[in-house]
């Protein structure tokens, strides 16, 4: 099954945001185009800026002129549904509603040709309930662009129960040649990325409502220990939070509340308000002229340890007793059955966050998962009131001495990044088991979907195949609610690889 031939016209339905993307999409990939919107004059209006983000692309050398004139003339307006007939492929980007979306399905259908394959846009609707609407289902696929549409490369090819195997593949084909990466989904709430970005957001404002560090440093410990491009709470002051809260709500009904997505009460409260981010000014930050940007929390310089006994397997931490070493710390190793840390002069220790909790132990500060120690700029520790100051600015001033800016934060079980990337990891194997997609597919989707330093699955190889089944475990066992319960998959998972390698642990 191949793309569509570049002699078929294409048409969008509803030429608002997306429609204007994806038409746009569809018309420099060599189609012609029709537009149609239910409000008159809109596709005409949308017509005109579509040309003229053509006219900036040139600007920008990125298309020749020739082009452009070329493309505009394939661009059509169209007055009714009717003049869509000769279409091969429509994709509706309309109004997120199942009956607007499922009447309009049954008006194109009266329309348009047998073979004409039909997609939706839609972001949190069900590609299966809309194409419910249709005599013949199989020809309809969710094609879900990422806005901005021309700029973005995922697409989302969702397949519904009804969908024909030859549609979806002729759309993704069709997707990919227009530059798009598609990946293949099942018709999943919140599909692939929708539904495993979930708990990027809610753990940072789990934490947040924890008391375990403000916005600010939660924000700095995602991005330059984490390795995410932005934190949780700037990127969704400029998503809009009222736009980021109806996706985990319709992803957490969808489910049927299932715990793991619940939303999180800190940003009701926040879109109650009427606090949305940039658009409004305010959102977790003031965007107010004259505000100051808020800081995160960053500790004052404390003395270096002489040395430290490095005892067991850091695991993903392994690259610190050489980082210490090449600081000009001493660090003496020891193998050791019962765990794996760094013991200070102090006699305190510091080990990576696990999912247990500072308070539980004599003298330990846990710190966070790097994704990168040696690149990483910042590092999250965090202690009970019980640990000693000593203990605490060792591990402060081992850490400054690295040359990254330490941020202390609370008591909180799993830190920041490591129960943020174990929860990702573990929606990551459950949705792959639930034949969501492939983990390939899941990868290239959470990389180009919302930009992650890696795939979750890669993450995962990294990490080790029962990190985060581990931590997720201790978790679970200090919040029994559900939210921390690891899957099925990622236990399997685990259990299937400590058998592999003969291990016990
Ligand atoms: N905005 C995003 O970031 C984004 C991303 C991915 C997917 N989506 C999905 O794309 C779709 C459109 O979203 P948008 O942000 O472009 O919306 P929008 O409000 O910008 O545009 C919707 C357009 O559809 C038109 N319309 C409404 N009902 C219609 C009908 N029955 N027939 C023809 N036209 C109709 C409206 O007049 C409007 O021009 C939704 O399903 C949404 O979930 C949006």
């Amino acid at each position: 099954m191949t793309a569509l031939d570049l002699s078929s016209p294409v048409a969008v339905v509803g030429t608002g945001t997306m429609g204007q993307g994806i038409a746009q999409v569809a018309l420099v990939a060599g189609h012609s185009v029709r537009l149609y919107d239910a409000v008159p004059g809109r596709a005409r209006e949308a017509a005109a800026a579509i040309g003229a983000r053509l006219d900036r692309l040139v600007e920008k050398d990125r298309l020749g002129a020739a082009d452009r004139d070329a493309a505009r003339a394939r661009l059509l307006p169209a007055e009714r549904l009717a003049d869509l007939a000769d279409c091969a492929l429509v994709v509706e980007a309309v109004l997120e509603r199942l009956d607007v979306k499922q009447e309009l399905l049954r008006e194109l259908e009266d329309v348009v040709g047998e073979d004409c394959l039909l997609a939706t846009n839609t972001s949190s609707l069900s590609v299966t309930a809309i194409g419910g609407a249709l005599r013949n289902p199989g020809r309809f696929v969710g094609l879900h662009f990422f806005n901005p549409a021309p700029l973005l490369p995922l697409v989302e090819v969702v397949s519904g129960s009804a969908s024909d195997v030859t549609s979806a593949t002729r759309a993704y084909e069709t997707a990919r040649a227009w530059g798009k990466t598609p990946v293949a989904c099942a018709d999943t709430p919140g599909f692939i990325v929708n539904r495993i970005a979930r708990p990027f957001y809610a753990e940072a404002f789990a934490v947040y409502e924890a008391q375990g560090a403000d916005p600010a440093t939660i924000d700095a410990v995602l991005r330059e220990c984490g390795g995410f491009k932005m934190g949780a709470f700037e990127l969704t002051d400029l998503i809009g939070q009222d736009v980021n809260e109806s996706v985990t709500h319709s992803v957490w009904q969808s489910f049927f509340q299932d715990v793991r997505f619940t939303p999180s009460l800190a940003q009701r409260r926040l879109v109650e308000s009427g606090r949305l981010g940039r658009k409004t000014g305010h959102g977790w930050y003031d965007y107010s002229e004259g505000s100051e940007g808020a800081e995160p929390h960053t500790a004052e310089r404390a003395q270096p340890p002489a040395y430290v006994v490095a005892e067991g397997d850091l695991g993903p931490a392994c690259e610190l007793p050489a980082l210490i070493r090449e600081a000009g710390i001493q660090v003496r190793e020891e193998e050791e059955d019962h765990g794996s840390r760094l013991v200070l002069p102090s006699g305190g220790q510091l080990a990576l966050a696990d999912g247990q909790t500072s308070v539980e132990f004599r003298d330990v500060v846990y710190f966070d998962l790097a994704l990168d120690y040696r690149r990483a700029t910042r590092i999250a520790l965090s202690a009970s009131q019980d640990t000693s100051p000593q203990t605490l600015s060792e591990a402060i001033g081992l850490f400054q001495a690295l040359g990254k800016q330490v941020s202390v934060i609370g008591d909180v079980p799993g830190m920041i990044v490591a129960r943020t990337v174990a929860r990702i990891v573990d929606l990551a194997h459950d949705a792959v088991a639930k034949g969501v997609a492939t983990e390939e597919d899941v990868d290239t989707a959470m990389r180009l979907g919302v930009n992650y330093p890696l795939g979750p699955f890669e993450w995962s190889r990294r990490l080790g195949r029962n990190w985060a089944y581990a931590l997720l475990d201790d978790l679970h066992l200090r919040d029994p609610s559900g939210r921390y319960a690891p899957s099925l998959a990622l236990y399997r998972h685990a259990y299937a690889t400590d058998k592999r390698e003969g291990s016990t642990s």
